[in-house]
């Protein structure tokens, strides 16, 4: 594409060679890259297909056109991805949030102890859990957890952006390890759950860019819950309340982990493949 392109011919041109990679919603993607390498609207970029690119927005905006066609998932290169309808910074050392996780928000929205629960997140990443349900329950306050201090850093730029910075802190940690008896109403958590054993994550196109400390969790995927579960309990406030996503076929294990832990079983809620994605708990000893 040599200079002077106008803006509806590279989206044209582009939408070809993203649908031609099999890339779904070729014409949005190609907008939303363009917009990425403008600093125009998605919809400016609709109302205004006659504008000329200028040479530096065409070599930014051939270049992550490659990136993608390449494989890149489209919230890398922008380097933010929605959630919950809320924009979320990515970062090297975070996952990028998948939209079956909005089950996760949901189901912690539906069992929510009390109207003003304290949240604690175990593992935040871009805190995408925490500050949706932060986001939707105003008055709210909520502590994020993580190992990677990367994760943390992006976590709290987040709750900047979306102005929750007031309601919400975040700690390094090994999941609850740190935190005192009784910490939390309301505990959700999106642990890494991908088995080795059965070599690289399913969506690798995705994974690939992932960071392994957000996605593998021992031979078989469950090391992660091992770790937890037992600790609920002590976390948990009286008539506190576990939410957690889980892997497919994981449903049955992690039930059991739960109650060998001294967890009440609540229920399981499936994501929108009709696959179960959230378990959830009651801490018994505290009813
Ligand atoms: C599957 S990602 C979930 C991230 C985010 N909550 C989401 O749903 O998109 C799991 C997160 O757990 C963190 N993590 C892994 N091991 C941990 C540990 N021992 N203690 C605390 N966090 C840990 C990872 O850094 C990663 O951010």
């Amino acid at each position: 594409m040599p200079g002077q392109t106008l803006s509806g011919d590279w989206l044209r041109e582009a939408a070809a060679a993203l649908h031609g990679a099999d890339v779904p919603r070729a014409m949005a993607e190609a907008r939303a890259l363009l917009a990425s390498a403008t600093g125009k609207t998605a919809s400016f970029l609709f109302a205004h297909p006659e504008r000329a690119l200028t040479a530096s927005e065409q070599t930014q905006a051939d270049a992550i056109l490659i990136q993608r066609i390449d494989g890149a998932p489209l919230g890398r290169i922008l380097g933010v991805k929605e959630f919950w309808s809320l924009p979320f910074l990515l970062s090297n050392e975070t996952l990028e949030p998948r939209p079956d996780t909005e089950t996760i928000v949901q189901a912690a929205l539906d069992h929510a102890p009390s109207a003003k629960p304290s949240v604690l997140d175990l593992g935040t990443g871009t805190g995408c859990i925490l500050l949706s349900v932060l986001h939707d329950l105003p008055g709210t306050t909520g502590v994020g957890v993580d190992r990677s201090l990367g994760a943390l850093r992006t976590a709290s730029a987040n709750a900047e952006a979306l102005g929750l910075q007031d309601r919400v802190a975040f700690m390094a940690g090994d999941w609850g390890a740190a935190l005192q008896s009784g910490a939390a109403d309301l505990i959700i958590s999106n642990p890494p759950y991908v088995a080795t054993q059965h070599g690289p994550a399913p969506d690798s196109a995705t994974a690939l860019h992932d960071p392994e400390l957000a996605l593998y969790a021992g031979a078989d995927g469950l090391s992660a819950y091992r770790d937890i579960l037992p600790d609920l309990p002590r976390l948990l406030a009286p008539s506190g309340v576990a939410v957690l996503e889980i892997g497919i076929d994981q449903m049955l294990q992690v039930r059991a982990l739960g109650e060998q832990a001294g967890l009440e079983w609540i229920e399981a809620r499936p994501d929108l493949a009709g696959i179960p994605r959230a378990v959830i708990f009651r801490g018994t000893a505290n009813k």
